[in-house]
This record gives C-alpha cells, structure tokens and sequence, in this order.
C-alpha cells in the first residue's frame, strides 16, 4: 500500500501524459462520423490494461460502440469487484462556447480541461493508474478486479445492455465500483447510493404536406407549430406537476426520514439559485429542490424545431415541428411502461388537424442501493481516509443506466464513488476535472481496493 501510494507520487507526471492522449481521442459515441475514434479510445484503454499486467485485456464487440475488458483473479476468497466507466464523450459543440479546444486538453489553474476529463475518461483512468501502481510495486492486487468500460454511455445504439445480460458469467462479481459521479461541493466529498432512471422522447407534428402562406391560409388550419405549444404545455401543469396519466403510480413516496436525511445534506435554495443567476427555483409544488431532484420524476424540454428562426419576419404556416422530452424516474418507475403513457397521451391530446409521432429513443430504470452495503461501509472508510472526511451519502438525480442492469443481472450492488464537482462542466463547453481530484482518486482507489478486500462475501 505504502509502495504503491509511493509510486502513484512519482508517476504523476506520466500519469497526466497518459491521461492527455486517452483525452485527444473524439469518442463521441453520438456522431456515427467518429464510430473509429470511439473505437480508438476502447484500443487505448485496452491497450493500456495489458501493458500493466492485467489478464485478457481485449477490445469487446457489443454490437453497438465497443466495449474493453479484462480482469486479475488471483485473489482467492476474496471479493471480486468490477470497475466500470465509459470512453465515451459528449458532442463538443456549441464549439465557438469553448475556452480551450475540446479535444487538445489544457493544464491550468489546477484543472485538466476538455471533453471528456469528468464524464469520464478522468474519473475511470484513476482507477487504473491506481491498478497500475498496485500491480508495478507488489505485483499482486489486495482483491479480485474485473474491469468493464463501456462505449455507448452517452449515445450510439445502446447495445451494452443486452451484451451485459448475455455476458453475464463473464461480468459476474460480489460489487461494481464506477467512478461517474460528483461530489456535493468541493468540501464535502459524497458516496452515492441513488441515481434516477430516465425514459426518452422524439416526438413530430405533421400539419399539411406543404408550408402555407399564413394570410392565404391562417384561421383555416391548425399550425403544426401551435400544435407543438399545445401538446408540451399538455404534459405540465403550473404547479409543476406532470400530467401523463398513471405517471406516478408506480412512485415510491419519500418518508419522512428521507426528507429530514436530504434537509440535513442540501445546499441551500437560495445558494443554488444565485449560482445559476435565475430569479428563484422551481419545480413541483410541495417538496424541496432537493427532494424534487432526488426523490421525485421531473418533465424537461431539450429541444423545439420547425418554421422560421431566421432574422426579420416571414408570414408561414411550417408543414411540420417537432420536440424531444425526458421524463426522469424515481423507484419503482419503469422506462418501458413510461413509455406506452407518453404515447397515450400525445394521442390523447394531440389537436385536431394535425397528426403527432412519438418514437421513444431510449430509457433506464431508477437505482437504488442498500446504504448499509458493507462495501459503501468500506468505501466511505477510504474516502475517509484520503479526503480527511466522512463522505455524505447522497442521491443523484442524473442517470447511468447501465448500473440498473449491472444490479438485475449481476446481482451486486452498485457503489458510486466519483470524483466529479457540479463545477465540472460536464455535456458542456469547458468541461474540465480537479487535477487534485485526479490524484486523490487514485489515491482514494488503492484504498478503496483494500476496504473492499475486508468485505466477506
Ligand atoms: N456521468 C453522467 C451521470 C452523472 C452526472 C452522474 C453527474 C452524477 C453526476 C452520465 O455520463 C450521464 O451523462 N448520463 C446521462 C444518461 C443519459 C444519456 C441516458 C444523463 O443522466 O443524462
Ligand atoms: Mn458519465
Ligand atoms: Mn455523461
């Protein structure tokens, strides 16, 4: 331990380098012009795991982006633990937003900048670098380690799952530790043991087959535009509440102890309102911003297209719009049945005069770990120890969906020990991670390696 915390020291230097070339690598798992960069980065990534001595380090072909494996299993009796990340990344654009060029990384003020560094080419690089450093001092790992890193995280065809299913015997462990998370502030390291789940929508509005003159025609047909207005101020209501019928049912109720638990770790509102420059929060009548971004479904807009957006005026009536939404889901929420309510309900409310599509293009259940896991136990030990805190527990209302599949198939529980900060700008122009973060993660994950290997199972 002592040798390998000596060495990953030493190596910092060469750390970062490496770091910097995984980071250099396009692997925007979206754009099916760079499906050979994202190839790239699992070659890297498997590449790099062989060169450190782990068993079967190989490029994996999922059917969708591929994913990298391999493993080190001489540790008999002792837990085995999978670690996941993806090298995948983002789009870059709006790229004129960017400070610094996305994909040629950036040392400075004491963060590493570009896509890709917090989500999550940073974070699961911390984990082998401390691999790195166990295997080059004592030669031999305090557990068993398995390594999966996934290609499709952020997009592509989602194919992972299903390899996940299939491969299950492969994958088989007794905890996956990921490292795609963030912390609650950069004072208070977190553990997290709840994310949600997510059901996703593109929905289209066909109006008549040919754009209108809006005097010719205006009063005489539905504009599919207005239909667009109308079907997505369907789904809400002022209050914040969401108007899919049946969508809450299956909506596990916060108790009264979950929500004295998040009043006791929240930021407060008027903090988190001030640092995003908007006059007040807001969001479901009743609960806390906290609650409602934890422990409750949420309905956003991430996008309206159709008829004129260009500069001065044009009288037209667009033959067709369109928008794509998300529903984020809490326990015991389920994507598939989230999905056939949608649909229900834009046939239900589309206007008449027009007719609306709705194509769900992707969805991941909630997920909940047992916080009294002994591997949380032992993973708040080695945060603990290298953070010089006892982390907070936590919930996340973001997604990685791949870890509900990894708890139904593999049967272990998912301990989210990352390393991010809401300052990280991830998805975002000027994405960046603490150098710090980078170091003490490493640091954090030999430790954690050896909690781990205290765990009986
Ligand atoms: N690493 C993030 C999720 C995340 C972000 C967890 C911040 C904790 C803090 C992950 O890569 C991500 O972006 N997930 C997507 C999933 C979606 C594409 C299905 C999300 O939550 O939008
Ligand atoms: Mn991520
Ligand atoms: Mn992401």
């Amino acid at each position: 331990m002592e040798k390998a915390l000596a060495y990953a020291l030493e190596k910092r230097e060469r750390f970062l380098a490496d770091l910097i070339e995984l980071l250099k690598i396009q692997s925007v798992s979206a754009d099916p012009q760079r499906d050979a960069e994202v190839r790239r980065s699992a070659q890297w990534t498997a590449d790099f795991l062989a060169k450190i001595g782990m068993d079967n380090a190989a490029v994996l072909e999922t059917g969708g982006h591929p994913a990298v494996y391999a493993d080190w299993l001489h540790a008999p009796g002792k837990p085995t633990i999978l670690i996941y990340g993806h090298h995948d990344v983002q789009p870059e654009d709006p790229i004129d937003k960017w400070t610094t060029p996305p994909f040629d990384p950036v040392i400075s003020d004491g963060y590493i900048r570009g896509r890709g560094t917090s989500d999550d080419k940073a974070q699961y690089m911390t984990h082998l670098f401390a691999l790195e450093a166990l295997l080059k001092t004592n030669g031999t790992l305090p557990c068993n380690i398995k390594v999966f890193i996934e290609g499709e995280e952020e997009g592509g065809k989602g194919m992972t799952h299903d390899f996940v299913r299939d491969n299950a015997k492969m994958l088989a462990c007794d905890a996956v530790a990921i490292s795609d998370t963030s912390w609650m502030s950069p004072t208070r390291p977190s553990i997290v043991y709840a994310l949600r789940g997510i059901a996703y929508f593109e929905i289209n509005v066909q109006g008549p087959d040919r754009d209108l003159h809006s005097g010719v025609y205006g009063g005489m047909v539905q504009n599919p535009l207005n239909a667009v207005g109308k079907l997505i101020a369907s789904f809400q209501d002022a209050d914040g509440n969401i108007l899919v019928e049946g969508l809450y049912d299956d909506v596990v109720k916060l108790t009264a102890e979950e929500r004295a638990e998040f009043a006791s770790v929240q930021e407060p509102e008027d903090e988190i309102a001030a640092d995003l420059k908007v006059p007040q929060l807001w969001g479901e009548a009743g609960y806390t911003a906290v609650e409602r971004n934890w422990g409750r479904p949420s309905f956003d807009v991430h996008g309206i297209w159709g008829g004129f957006t260009g500069e001065g005026s044009k009288t037209v009536i667009a033959a067709e719009g369109g928008f794509k939404i998300s529903f984020r889901l809490v326990a015991n929420q389920e994507p598939e049945k989230i999905a056939k309510l949608v649909a229900a309900h834009v046939e239900k409310h589309c206007p008449p005069g027009v007719t609306a599509t709705t194509t769900y293009l992707h969805g991941g259940t909630p997920v909940m770990v047992p916080a009294d896991s002994a591997f949380i136990q032992a993973a708040a030990d080695a945060f603990e120890q290298t953070f010089g805190k006892r982390p907070a527990l936590v919930r996340e209302g973001a997604s990685i969906p791949i870890t509900a599949v990894f708890q139904e198939a593999l049967h272990a529980p998912a301990i989210l020990v990352g390393y991010g900060l809401n300052e990280d700008n991830i998805h975002s122009p000027d994405e960046k991670f603490k150098v710090d973060h980078f170091y003490g993660g490493i640091d954090c994950n030999l430790r954690l390696y050896e909690a781990f290997a205290k765990v009986k199972v």
